[in-house]
């Protein structure tokens, strides 16, 4: 099956993950104007009581600034953006989010931790496709069911809350069933990587945490700077901090006076998105922080354009590579 155009006109074939806090307007127009698809968690996007909804503003702005963008540089216009809605039933913001996405006919609506039909049929009503996150085959299949244009295959490795599943395993199941749009997330961290997802049998690649070592992302300096000095050894998998399971930044567990080898067990019930840090100290996102195992390759903070120019030169150079093999 092929692509749908708006996945298929990228520079590269690339979309930025959303991140909790880190990714926001600065972070997604920065994304799009690099030629690669932007996203956000609608969640980011808080206002204080009794303003108006935030979402509403940056959505307004990133379109606004996308259009001057496009009018200036008609040869090479921005990618498309997303959104990303967490359909967790601790989300009490979910129908709001929805109205307004569909009210500005958001393109692409990336949804997490749970499958309903009715945010795909919201945003098929205004001409978006959807793509569900999934870390095995049983939820990519209910996923399908319940209306998802594609997937977004989380394997090992990944930012946030990762699959303990191998990008191969993953991917080969997924495609003995399905030949719609599949992104693949899990340390991708350089245009070979890039590659190797679409030899693989995804069609794009799925990225978050090099996005985090950029000066537009939306993070303490010293998360960004963690980021640059690790590598996949300074990676935790723990479900301790959230309730399921994610990767995080050990020496970020240290400096909150935890022990990252002996952080016990955690419990699904909770994960909660109306206090995502969880009712505990220290707070997972804000003091410990989430990160990938694809870090080795992050070096220094720098801007969006030139991690997605570095990016390009590199999947140009590894398909060289493998054509003259
Ligand atoms: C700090 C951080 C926050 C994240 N927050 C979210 C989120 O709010 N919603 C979501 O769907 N995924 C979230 N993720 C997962 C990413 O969207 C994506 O799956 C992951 O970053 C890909 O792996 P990589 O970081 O190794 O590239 C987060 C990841 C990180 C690192």
């Amino acid at each position: 099956m092929s692509l749908p155009p708006i996945l298929s006109r990228l520079r590269l074939p690339v979309v930025a993950a959303p991140m909790f806090i880190v990714s926001g307007p600065d972070l997604v127009i920065a994304q799009c104007k690099a030629g690669i698809v932007g996203s956000f968690p609608a969640l980011n996007a808080r206002e204080a009581a009794g303003e108006p909804p935030r979402l509403e503003a940056w959505l307004t702005r990133i379109e606004e600034e996308l259009d001057r963008h496009n009018q200036a540089n008609p040869d090479s216009p921005a990618a498309p953006f997303a959104v990303n809605q967490i359909v967790h039933k601790t989300n009490a913001r979910l129908q709001r989010d929805i109205e307004i996405c569909h009210r500005h006919k958001v393109p692409i609506w990336i949804t997490s931790l749970g499958a309903r039909p009715e945010v795909n049929e919201a945003a098929h009503d205004c001409g978006g496709i959807t793509l569900h996150d999934i870390i095995n085959v049983t939820y990519a299949r209910k996923a399908l069911e319940k209306g998802a244009d594609g997937l977004i295959a989380v394997a090992a490795g990944a930012g946030g809350h990762a699959g303990p599943q191998s990008p191969f395993a993953l991917v080969q199941e997924i495609r003995a069933f399905f030949d719609g749009p599949l992104l693949l997330s899990g340390a991708i961290a350089t245009g070979g990587a890039v590659l190797a997802a679409q030899a693989m049998g995804a069609d794009l690649a799925y990225i978050g945490s090099p996005f985090i070592a950029t000066p537009e992302a939306n993070a303490d300096p010293a998360y960004k700077q963690m980021i640059c000095d690790s590598g996949a050894e300074d990676i935790v998998t723990t479900a301790a901090i959230t309730g399921i399971s994610g990767n995080y930044l050990a020496p970020s567990i240290r400096n909150a006076g935890l022990d990252p080898v002996a952080l016990g067990t955690g419990d699904p019930a909770q994960l909660d998105f109306a206090s995502p840090g969880g009712s505990g100290k220290p707070k997972a996102w804000s003091q410990i922080w989430g990160c990938g195992m694809g870090i080795g390759a992050v070096e220094a903070v720098i801007p969006v354009a030139d991690r997605v120019a570095q990016l390009a030169g590199e999947y140009a150079a590894a398909k060289a590579r493998i054509a003259a093999l």
